[in-house]
């Protein structure tokens, strides 16, 4: 495996609601190197999305220490972080979180409206990015005329648009019937394999753990189990879906 992505140590996340505190992470420790592909499980509230805001740099930990690529990430500011999730982070949700007004096309394009790409190389990359999820004929529909599956796609294209080295997925196939989600677990496979990008995914089904290279898991803020998968699954050829 290639060099360390993350790195986090003694990591603890305490929320604060009024007179109450949740520990949310009660002390990780958790490294994951360049290229590897990590399924987070765990029962409800065990901490998975807490950990996956902080590894997205949408939080800070209340205590420890989070390298990512080699820089602190814990001290940073606000601005900081912002400036890390825009050039190394993509992220996936449950809910495809695509806006319902723009096309597929323009929902990939929308990270790079933001940072000033000029329209035409926008357009190439999207176009792209759209492609290599199997979506170049889709370009113009918006995410209502798409199924669920093909949305969760233009989402990922959304994602690797502007070439993150980490990709975080919060239950990506949750809103997906299991063959859709077992194909767009195959998608994740290949931008691992083929491109290298580093994936960190939260399930909570085995099978869908299956498609990772290595499996973590959560039981009340703590890390309780960390092993490679034996007997990676992977998807059923799909038409379309081209390298
Ligand atoms: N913003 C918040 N304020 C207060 N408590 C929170 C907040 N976010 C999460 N928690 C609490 O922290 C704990 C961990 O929550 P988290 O969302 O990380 O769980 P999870 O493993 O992702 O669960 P699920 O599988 O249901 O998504 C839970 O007890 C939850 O109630
Ligand atoms: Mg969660």
């Amino acid at each position: 495996m290639g060099v360390t992505a993350i790195e986090i140590r003694g990591v603890t996340k305490t929320y604060r609601l009024g007179d109450v505190q949740v520990e949310a992470l009660k002390g990780v420790d958790l490294s994951i190197a360049s290229g590897e592909f990590v399924a987070v499980m765990g029962p409800s509230g065990s901490g998975k999305s807490t950990l996956m805001n902080i590894l997205g740099c949408l939080d800070r930990p209340s205590a420890g220490s989070y390298r990512l690529d080699g820089e602190e990430i814990g001290t940073l500011s606000r601005d900081g972080r912002a400036v890390i999730r825009r050039n190394k982070l993509g992220f996936v949700f449950q809910g495809f979180n695509l806006l319902p007004r723009l096309s597929a096309q323009e929902n990939v394009e929308l990270p790079m409206v933001y940072d000033s790409t000029p329209a035409s190389v926008r357009r190439e990359k999207a176009g792209k990015a759209l492609a290599s999820v199997g979506l170049a004929e889709r370009a113009h529909h918006l995410p209502s005329q798409l199924s669920g599956g093909q949305q969760q796609r233009v989402a990922i294209a959304r994602a690797i648009v502007n070439t993150p080295s980490l990709l975080l997925a919060d239950e990506p196939t949750g809103n997906l019937d299991s063959a859709t989600s077992d194909e767009i677990m195959g998608i994740f496979q290949r931008l691992n394999d083929v491109l290298g990008i580093t994936l960190v995914v939260v399930t909570h089904e085995p099978d869908i753990a299956l498609f990772a290279r290595r499996v973590i898991r959560f039981r009340d803020g703590n890390l309780v189990e960390d092993h490679p998968v034996a007997g990676r699954r992977r998807p059923p050829a799909a038409d379309g879906i081209g390298a």
